[in-house]
Protein backbone atom coordinates (compact mmCIF):
# COMPACT_ATOMS: atom_id res chain seq x y z
CA UNK A 1 0.00 0.00 0.00
CA UNK A 2 2.87 2.56 0.57
CA UNK A 3 4.47 1.48 -2.55
CA UNK A 4 1.13 2.76 -4.26
CA UNK A 5 0.56 6.20 -2.56
CA UNK A 6 4.58 7.01 -3.24
CA UNK A 7 3.87 6.18 -7.00
CA UNK A 8 0.55 8.14 -6.63
CA UNK A 9 2.02 11.35 -5.10
CA UNK A 10 5.26 10.75 -7.45
CA UNK A 11 2.74 10.78 -10.48
CA UNK A 12 0.84 14.43 -9.20
CA UNK A 13 3.93 15.82 -8.07
CA UNK A 14 6.73 15.08 -10.11
CA UNK A 15 10.35 15.27 -9.23
CA UNK A 16 10.59 16.53 -5.95
CA UNK A 17 7.94 13.96 -4.77
CA UNK A 18 9.50 11.06 -6.61
CA UNK A 19 13.05 11.74 -5.30
CA UNK A 20 11.97 11.09 -1.83
CA UNK A 21 14.29 9.38 0.09
CA UNK A 22 12.29 6.70 1.22
CA UNK A 23 11.25 5.48 -1.73
CA UNK A 24 14.71 5.24 -3.78
CA UNK A 25 16.55 3.37 -0.75
CA UNK A 26 14.21 0.72 -0.95
CA UNK A 27 15.74 -0.19 -4.25
CA UNK A 28 18.88 -2.15 -5.49
CA UNK A 29 21.47 -0.08 -7.06
CA UNK A 30 22.40 -0.02 -9.96
CA UNK A 31 23.59 -3.41 -11.05
CA UNK A 32 26.21 -4.19 -14.14
CA UNK A 33 27.02 -7.54 -15.04
CA UNK A 34 29.36 -7.70 -18.06
CA UNK A 35 30.22 -11.08 -19.66
CA UNK A 36 32.97 -12.40 -21.12
CA UNK A 37 32.33 -12.26 -25.10
CA UNK A 38 31.03 -8.35 -24.90
CA UNK A 39 34.69 -7.84 -26.47
CA UNK A 40 34.69 -10.18 -28.91
CA UNK A 41 31.38 -9.56 -30.39
CA UNK A 42 32.27 -5.54 -30.04
CA UNK A 43 35.41 -6.22 -32.43
CA UNK A 44 33.31 -8.11 -34.71
CA UNK A 45 30.79 -5.65 -35.02
CA UNK A 46 33.52 -2.92 -35.80
CA UNK A 47 35.11 -4.38 -38.50
CA UNK A 48 31.42 -5.85 -40.05
CA UNK A 49 30.56 -2.49 -40.10
CA UNK A 50 33.45 -1.16 -41.69
CA UNK A 51 33.75 -3.57 -44.47
CA UNK A 52 29.91 -2.36 -45.29
CA UNK A 53 31.16 1.51 -45.04
CA UNK A 54 33.87 0.71 -47.12
CA UNK A 55 31.63 -1.04 -49.89
CA UNK A 56 28.83 0.85 -49.63
CA UNK A 57 30.90 4.49 -49.92
CA UNK A 58 33.53 3.16 -52.66
CA UNK A 59 33.67 6.08 -54.55
CA UNK A 60 32.32 8.72 -52.86
CA UNK A 61 32.00 10.77 -48.99
CA UNK A 62 31.96 7.98 -46.20
CA UNK A 63 28.43 8.51 -44.51
CA UNK A 64 28.33 6.63 -40.58
CA UNK A 65 27.81 3.58 -40.58
CA UNK A 66 24.30 3.72 -39.13
CA UNK A 67 21.84 6.51 -39.17
CA UNK A 68 23.80 8.44 -42.34
CA UNK A 69 20.64 10.12 -43.40
CA UNK A 70 20.25 13.59 -41.67
CA UNK A 71 16.89 15.59 -41.91
CA UNK A 72 19.39 18.33 -40.51
CA UNK A 73 21.28 19.72 -37.52
CA UNK A 74 19.40 22.15 -35.71
CA UNK A 75 20.56 25.08 -32.94
CA UNK A 76 18.89 24.80 -29.49
CA UNK A 77 18.67 25.73 -26.25
CA UNK A 78 18.86 22.88 -23.16
CA UNK A 79 17.00 24.82 -20.23
CA UNK A 80 17.97 22.80 -16.70
CA UNK A 81 14.39 23.45 -14.73
CA UNK A 82 14.44 25.47 -12.08
CA UNK A 83 13.96 24.59 -8.34
CA UNK A 84 14.95 20.83 -8.99
CA UNK A 85 14.85 18.87 -5.32
CA UNK A 86 18.67 18.10 -4.64
CA UNK A 87 18.07 14.58 -5.85
CA UNK A 88 18.01 15.74 -9.55
CA UNK A 89 20.94 18.12 -9.53
CA UNK A 90 23.16 15.71 -10.81
CA UNK A 91 25.80 16.22 -13.17
CA UNK A 92 24.84 18.52 -16.40
CA UNK A 93 21.35 19.58 -14.09
CA UNK A 94 23.06 20.40 -11.35
CA UNK A 95 22.67 24.33 -11.24
CA UNK A 96 19.82 26.14 -12.85
CA UNK A 97 21.39 27.13 -16.34
CA UNK A 98 21.19 27.24 -19.82
CA UNK A 99 23.20 24.98 -22.71
CA UNK A 100 23.63 25.79 -26.59
CA UNK A 101 23.21 22.60 -28.01
CA UNK A 102 22.93 20.88 -31.34
CA UNK A 103 20.20 18.39 -32.32
CA UNK A 104 20.82 16.01 -35.21
CA UNK A 105 17.48 14.18 -36.56
CA UNK A 106 18.72 11.12 -38.53
CA UNK A 107 16.49 7.85 -40.29
CA UNK A 108 17.82 4.69 -38.43
CA UNK A 109 18.24 2.86 -41.55
CA UNK A 110 21.63 1.80 -42.31
CA UNK A 111 21.25 2.75 -45.95
CA UNK A 112 20.36 6.04 -46.97
CA UNK A 113 16.63 6.17 -48.24
CA UNK A 114 12.93 7.26 -48.66
CA UNK A 115 11.62 9.04 -45.57
CA UNK A 116 8.03 7.34 -46.71
CA UNK A 117 9.20 3.59 -45.43
CA UNK A 118 9.05 2.77 -42.05
CA UNK A 119 12.06 3.36 -39.97
CA UNK A 120 13.09 3.90 -36.29
CA UNK A 121 14.06 7.85 -36.19
CA UNK A 122 16.77 9.30 -34.35
CA UNK A 123 17.49 12.77 -32.12
CA UNK A 124 20.93 13.24 -31.49
CA UNK A 125 21.56 15.97 -28.70
CA UNK A 126 25.12 17.65 -27.95
CA UNK A 127 24.77 20.00 -25.33
CA UNK A 128 28.03 22.82 -25.73
CA UNK A 129 30.34 24.30 -22.97
CA UNK A 130 30.16 21.26 -20.26
CA UNK A 131 32.53 22.19 -17.76
CA UNK A 132 34.28 19.17 -15.67
CA UNK A 133 36.44 15.83 -16.84
CA UNK A 134 34.43 13.38 -18.68
CA UNK A 135 34.78 10.18 -19.32
CA UNK A 136 36.66 9.26 -22.94
CA UNK A 137 40.38 8.29 -21.92
CA UNK A 138 41.24 10.39 -25.29
CA UNK A 139 38.99 13.06 -24.98
CA UNK A 140 38.80 13.84 -21.02
CA UNK A 141 38.74 17.57 -21.60
CA UNK A 142 36.29 17.95 -24.03
CA UNK A 143 33.26 20.53 -23.48
CA UNK A 144 30.44 18.23 -24.76
CA UNK A 145 27.76 16.20 -23.27
CA UNK A 146 25.54 14.20 -25.72
CA UNK A 147 22.36 12.23 -24.84
CA UNK A 148 21.08 9.67 -28.14
CA UNK A 149 17.74 9.06 -28.75
CA UNK A 150 15.64 6.52 -31.00
CA UNK A 151 11.89 7.01 -31.94
CA UNK A 152 10.88 3.84 -29.71
CA UNK A 153 10.71 2.75 -25.88
CA UNK A 154 13.01 -0.26 -26.14
CA UNK A 155 15.82 -1.35 -28.51
CA UNK A 156 14.27 -3.78 -30.18
CA UNK A 157 17.88 -5.95 -29.56
CA UNK A 158 18.64 -7.29 -26.20
CA UNK A 159 22.85 -7.65 -26.39
CA UNK A 160 25.73 -7.30 -28.30
CA UNK A 161 25.87 -10.69 -29.19
CA UNK A 162 22.53 -11.11 -30.75
CA UNK A 163 23.32 -7.41 -32.29
CA UNK A 164 26.80 -8.94 -33.88
CA UNK A 165 24.42 -11.77 -35.10
CA UNK A 166 21.69 -10.01 -36.80
CA UNK A 167 23.87 -7.43 -38.59
CA UNK A 168 26.23 -10.40 -39.54
CA UNK A 169 23.19 -11.94 -41.20
CA UNK A 170 22.18 -8.70 -42.90
CA UNK A 171 25.70 -8.90 -44.67
CA UNK A 172 26.48 -11.82 -45.32
CA UNK A 173 23.20 -13.82 -45.63
CA UNK A 174 19.90 -11.81 -44.96
CA UNK A 175 18.27 -10.01 -42.51
CA UNK A 176 15.82 -12.33 -42.11
CA UNK A 177 17.90 -15.48 -41.67
CA UNK A 178 18.42 -13.61 -38.63
CA UNK A 179 15.02 -13.78 -36.98
CA UNK A 180 13.88 -17.81 -39.05
CA UNK A 181 16.80 -19.51 -38.50
CA UNK A 182 15.16 -22.74 -37.21
CA UNK A 183 18.20 -23.39 -35.16
CA UNK A 184 18.20 -20.26 -33.51
CA UNK A 185 15.40 -17.79 -34.30
CA UNK A 186 14.37 -14.43 -33.09
CA UNK A 187 10.96 -14.05 -33.56
CA UNK A 188 10.67 -11.57 -30.40
CA UNK A 189 12.76 -9.17 -31.99
CA UNK A 190 10.72 -9.68 -35.38
CA UNK A 191 7.63 -8.60 -33.22
CA UNK A 192 9.80 -5.94 -31.72
CA UNK A 193 11.33 -4.27 -35.04
CA UNK A 194 7.87 -4.73 -36.39
CA UNK A 195 6.33 -2.14 -33.74
CA UNK A 196 9.06 0.03 -33.61
CA UNK A 197 9.83 0.73 -37.51
CA UNK A 198 6.92 3.31 -38.78
CA UNK A 199 6.41 6.21 -40.72
CA UNK A 200 6.81 9.64 -39.36
CA UNK A 201 5.24 13.02 -40.50
CA UNK A 202 7.74 15.77 -38.24
CA UNK A 203 10.97 14.81 -36.95
CA UNK A 204 10.04 17.75 -34.55
CA UNK A 205 6.73 16.28 -33.24
CA UNK A 206 7.76 12.32 -32.43
CA UNK A 207 8.53 11.36 -28.67
CA UNK A 208 12.34 9.81 -28.12
CA UNK A 209 13.77 7.72 -25.65
CA UNK A 210 17.24 6.88 -24.75
CA UNK A 211 16.61 3.01 -24.62
CA UNK A 212 19.45 2.10 -22.74
CA UNK A 213 20.02 3.19 -19.25
CA UNK A 214 22.40 5.99 -18.13
CA UNK A 215 23.91 6.81 -14.22
CA UNK A 216 22.28 9.59 -12.73
CA UNK A 217 24.53 9.81 -10.07
CA UNK A 218 24.26 7.02 -7.89
CA UNK A 219 21.30 6.00 -9.69
CA UNK A 220 19.88 3.85 -12.90
CA UNK A 221 18.08 6.35 -15.11
CA UNK A 222 16.88 6.16 -19.36
CA UNK A 223 16.00 9.80 -20.95
CA UNK A 224 13.08 10.63 -22.90
CA UNK A 225 12.37 14.01 -25.07
CA UNK A 226 8.62 14.59 -25.17
CA UNK A 227 7.69 16.96 -28.05
CA UNK A 228 5.25 19.80 -26.50
CA UNK A 229 5.28 22.71 -29.21
CA UNK A 230 1.36 22.72 -30.02
CA UNK A 231 1.71 24.33 -33.78
CA UNK A 232 2.84 21.39 -35.30
CA UNK A 233 3.30 21.38 -39.15
CA UNK A 234 1.25 17.93 -40.85
CA UNK A 235 1.10 19.22 -44.37
CA UNK A 236 2.00 16.87 -47.08
CA UNK A 237 4.66 18.28 -49.50
CA UNK A 238 5.69 17.12 -53.01
CA UNK A 239 8.83 15.55 -52.56
CA UNK A 240 8.46 12.38 -50.26
CA UNK A 241 12.06 11.17 -50.03
CA UNK A 242 13.06 14.15 -47.95
CA UNK A 243 9.81 14.86 -46.46
CA UNK A 244 11.08 15.09 -43.24
CA UNK A 245 14.07 17.75 -43.97
CA UNK A 246 10.99 19.68 -45.59
CA UNK A 247 8.60 19.66 -43.01
CA UNK A 248 11.50 20.95 -40.24
CA UNK A 249 12.08 23.40 -42.96
CA UNK A 250 8.62 24.74 -42.87
CA UNK A 251 7.78 24.44 -39.41
CA UNK A 252 11.04 26.43 -38.61
CA UNK A 253 10.64 28.74 -40.57
CA UNK A 254 8.83 31.43 -38.12
CA UNK A 255 7.76 28.89 -35.67
CA UNK A 256 10.18 27.42 -33.21
CA UNK A 257 10.07 23.77 -31.53
CA UNK A 258 10.09 22.62 -27.79
CA UNK A 259 10.67 18.99 -25.98
CA UNK A 260 10.25 17.96 -22.52
CA UNK A 261 13.43 16.26 -21.04
CA UNK A 262 12.58 13.41 -18.97
CA UNK A 263 14.17 11.27 -16.99
CA UNK A 264 12.71 7.39 -16.09
CA UNK A 265 14.61 6.32 -11.97
CA UNK A 266 15.23 2.69 -11.72
CA UNK A 267 12.53 1.73 -9.36
CA UNK A 268 13.25 -2.00 -9.61
CA UNK A 269 16.36 -3.64 -10.75
CA UNK A 270 14.51 -7.23 -11.83
CA UNK A 271 11.50 -5.28 -13.78
CA UNK A 272 13.45 -2.47 -14.83
CA UNK A 273 16.84 -4.49 -16.02
CA UNK A 274 19.93 -3.01 -16.60
CA UNK A 275 21.77 -5.49 -19.21
CA UNK A 276 18.80 -6.16 -21.18
CA UNK A 277 17.92 -3.06 -23.77
CA UNK A 278 14.90 -4.98 -24.91
CA UNK A 279 12.52 -4.20 -21.68
CA UNK A 280 10.82 -1.61 -21.57
CA UNK A 281 10.77 0.06 -17.93
CA UNK A 282 7.10 0.77 -17.29
CA UNK A 283 5.92 4.44 -16.46
CA UNK A 284 3.19 3.57 -14.93
CA UNK A 285 5.72 1.68 -11.79
CA UNK A 286 7.94 4.92 -12.56
CA UNK A 287 6.85 7.57 -14.60
CA UNK A 288 9.42 9.97 -16.30
CA UNK A 289 9.65 13.31 -14.65
CA UNK A 290 11.05 16.65 -16.54
CA UNK A 291 14.27 17.98 -15.51
CA UNK A 292 14.77 20.33 -18.67
CA UNK A 293 13.21 21.99 -21.69
CA UNK A 294 14.49 21.68 -24.98
CA UNK A 295 14.13 24.96 -27.37
CA UNK A 296 14.96 25.33 -31.00
CA UNK A 297 13.81 28.29 -32.25
CA UNK A 298 12.63 29.62 -35.34
CA UNK A 299 16.01 29.02 -38.16
CA UNK A 300 17.45 28.32 -41.86
CA UNK A 301 19.43 25.07 -40.92
CA UNK A 302 19.80 23.68 -44.38
CA UNK A 303 22.95 26.26 -45.89
CA UNK A 304 25.46 23.63 -47.81
CA UNK A 305 27.85 24.34 -44.68
CA UNK A 306 25.98 23.47 -41.92
CA UNK A 307 24.57 20.68 -43.64
CA UNK A 308 28.16 19.59 -44.11
CA UNK A 309 29.14 20.59 -40.37
CA UNK A 310 26.60 18.19 -39.70
CA UNK A 311 27.63 15.43 -41.59
CA UNK A 312 31.43 15.28 -40.02
CA UNK A 313 29.35 15.69 -36.36
CA UNK A 314 30.70 12.80 -34.30
CA UNK A 315 27.65 11.79 -31.48
CA UNK A 316 28.22 8.96 -28.99
CA UNK A 317 26.81 8.50 -25.30
CA UNK A 318 30.35 8.31 -24.13
CA UNK A 319 30.92 11.78 -24.71
CA UNK A 320 29.53 12.52 -20.92
CA UNK A 321 30.15 13.31 -17.61
CA UNK A 322 30.96 10.58 -15.51
CA UNK A 323 27.82 11.32 -13.13
CA UNK A 324 26.10 10.09 -16.55
CA UNK A 325 27.93 7.14 -17.42
CA UNK A 326 25.89 4.95 -20.13
CA UNK A 327 25.57 1.54 -18.53
CA UNK A 328 24.61 -2.16 -19.94
CA UNK A 329 25.34 -4.08 -22.17
CA UNK A 330 24.46 -2.42 -25.24
CA UNK A 331 26.09 0.55 -24.16
CA UNK A 332 29.61 -0.76 -23.01
CA UNK A 333 29.61 -2.07 -26.90
CA UNK A 334 28.64 1.42 -27.90
CA UNK A 335 31.70 2.68 -26.48
CA UNK A 336 34.58 1.30 -28.79
CA UNK A 337 32.22 0.68 -31.79
CA UNK A 338 31.21 4.80 -31.94
CA UNK A 339 34.63 5.81 -31.41
CA UNK A 340 35.96 3.50 -34.18
CA UNK A 341 33.74 3.72 -36.50
CA UNK A 342 33.64 8.11 -36.30
CA UNK A 343 37.73 7.57 -36.52
CA UNK A 344 37.38 5.50 -39.36
CA UNK A 345 34.67 7.63 -41.83
CA UNK A 346 36.78 10.83 -40.83
CA UNK A 347 40.04 9.66 -41.64
CA UNK A 348 38.77 8.17 -44.89
CA UNK A 349 36.99 11.85 -45.32
CA UNK A 350 40.11 12.93 -45.00
CA UNK A 351 38.80 15.43 -42.81
CA UNK A 352 39.67 16.37 -39.09
CA UNK A 353 37.13 14.92 -35.82
CA UNK A 354 36.24 18.51 -34.24
CA UNK A 355 34.18 19.17 -31.45
CA UNK A 356 32.00 22.36 -31.65
CA UNK A 357 32.78 25.03 -29.28
CA UNK A 358 29.77 27.31 -30.43
CA UNK A 359 26.15 27.50 -32.05
C1 LIG B 1 25.13 -2.50 -30.44
C2 LIG B 1 24.19 -1.63 -30.78
C3 LIG B 1 24.46 -0.41 -31.64
C4 LIG B 1 25.36 -0.25 -32.64
C5 LIG B 1 26.33 -1.27 -33.21
C6 LIG B 1 25.22 1.11 -33.12
C7 LIG B 1 26.00 1.67 -34.12
C8 LIG B 1 25.97 3.00 -34.47
C9 LIG B 1 26.93 3.66 -35.33
C10 LIG B 1 28.11 2.96 -36.00
C11 LIG B 1 26.57 4.96 -35.45
C12 LIG B 1 27.30 6.05 -36.23
C13 LIG B 1 28.47 6.59 -35.39
C14 LIG B 1 29.33 7.62 -36.12
O1 LIG B 1 29.87 7.31 -37.17
O2 LIG B 1 29.46 8.76 -35.62
C15 LIG B 1 25.36 5.13 -34.69
C16 LIG B 1 24.65 6.29 -34.60
C17 LIG B 1 23.51 6.43 -33.84
N1 LIG B 1 22.96 5.52 -32.96
FE1 LIG B 1 23.60 3.66 -32.65
N2 LIG B 1 24.24 1.73 -32.39
C18 LIG B 1 23.75 0.84 -31.47
C19 LIG B 1 22.78 1.08 -30.53
C20 LIG B 1 22.07 2.25 -30.42
C21 LIG B 1 21.08 2.50 -29.42
C22 LIG B 1 20.68 1.58 -28.26
C23 LIG B 1 20.58 3.75 -29.65
C24 LIG B 1 19.55 4.39 -28.79
C25 LIG B 1 19.44 5.70 -28.62
C26 LIG B 1 21.26 4.29 -30.83
C27 LIG B 1 21.04 5.53 -31.42
C28 LIG B 1 21.85 6.08 -32.39
C29 LIG B 1 21.63 7.41 -32.94
C30 LIG B 1 20.50 8.39 -32.61
C31 LIG B 1 22.67 7.64 -33.85
C32 LIG B 1 22.91 8.87 -34.71
C33 LIG B 1 23.93 9.77 -34.05
C34 LIG B 1 24.21 10.97 -34.93
O3 LIG B 1 23.26 11.70 -35.23
O4 LIG B 1 25.38 11.15 -35.31
N3 LIG B 1 22.15 3.34 -31.25
N4 LIG B 1 25.02 3.94 -34.08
Amino acid sequence: MIYFTLIFINLITGCSAAMNDTQLNQFEPVQEQSTPDEKYHTQQLIDLLKEKMEKDYANTLMKRGAHPKHHGCVKAEFIVEPDLPDKCRIGVFKNEQTFDAWIRFSNGAGAVQSDMKNDIRGAAIKLLNVDGKKILEDELHEKTQDFLFLSNPIFPIRNVADFHKLVDCTINHSFLWFFFNPFDSHLRELKLFWQAAKTHVNPLDIRYWSTTPYLFGTKAVKYSIIPTSDNMTQISLDSEDNILREIMQHQLKEQEATFDFMVQFQTDARQMPIEDASVEWDESVSPFQKVATIKIPPQQFDSDSQMEFCENLSFTPWHSLPEHRPLGNINRARKEIYRELSKFRHLKNNLPRKKPVNK
